[in-house]
């Protein structure tokens, strides 16, 4: 599928398929999350661009390769995007963080704003927005329209889990967004969620059910 990278090292397969497992403790699967997501996070960045810098080793001076640019923002989308935040952060300690909060309306469907912070020039930085869970599409949609409608013009998605359903819905409305996922799987079911899936990301994470 053009514009979405599967993320397949082994360490990441290995990983989600524990977190898939009905019987792994909250305790786990909040762990594996935060491992996945700064493997994830290592593919996202990957093509960062590099600059170089004139610096001095005990030994001698050197031109050395640093990231260009303004420091990235990862934009977490609540509550699920917490916990792979956790991991992206453990890999780039410096980057700026926006919180999104959406929640759908259960009347009108539409994604509703509840929260939003984000960094000062979201329009000099590349945005890294994490979702766990690409399902509908939808709550992916409506951040990335938020994160624009702030100035964001280099934004990219990290996930977990994608439905093709929402993967299509989400290229269709924002085709200049590149994905990086774990696994796309199978279908979504009547109720939103995504088969094979692993349940409700924010519920495992968190133990609320
Ligand atoms: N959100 C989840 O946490 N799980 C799904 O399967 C779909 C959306």
């Amino acid at each position: 599928m053009r514009g979405v990278t599967v993320v397949d090292h082994p360490l990441v397969q290995h990983k989600l398929t524990l977190m898939r497992k009905k019987d792994t403790s909250t305790k786990s699967f909040r762990q594996l999350l935060k491992e996945i997501g700064s493997l994830v996070c290592y593919e996202v960045t990957r093509d960062l661009p590099l600059e170089t810098v004139q610096i001095e080793t005990p030994l001698t001076a050197m031109s050395a390769p640093t990231i260009a640019g303004k420091k990235l923002v990862f934009a977490a989308i609540l509550r699920s995007g917490m916990g792979m935040l956790e991991g992206m952060l453990e890999l780039v300690p410096a980057a700026r963080i926006a919180h999104v909060g959406l929640y759908r309306d259960p009347a009108t469907l539409a994604c509703v704003e509840y929260y939003f912070k984000a960094p000062d020039n979201l329009a000099e930085r590349t945005v890294i927005v994490v979702d766990p869970m690409l399902a509908t599409g939808n709550t992916a949609i409506a951040a990335v329209d938020r994160l624009k409608e702030a100035g964001a013009k280099n934004i990219r998605m990290a996930c977990l889990l994608c439905a093709p359903e929402g993967l299509s819905n989400f290229q269709g409305h924002h085709p200049d967004v590149k994905v990086w996922t774990a696994a796309i799987d199978d279908h979504l079911n009547d109720h939103g969620y995504i088969l094979p899936g692993l349940g409700d990301a924010g519920d495992r994470m968190y133990g609320t059910r």
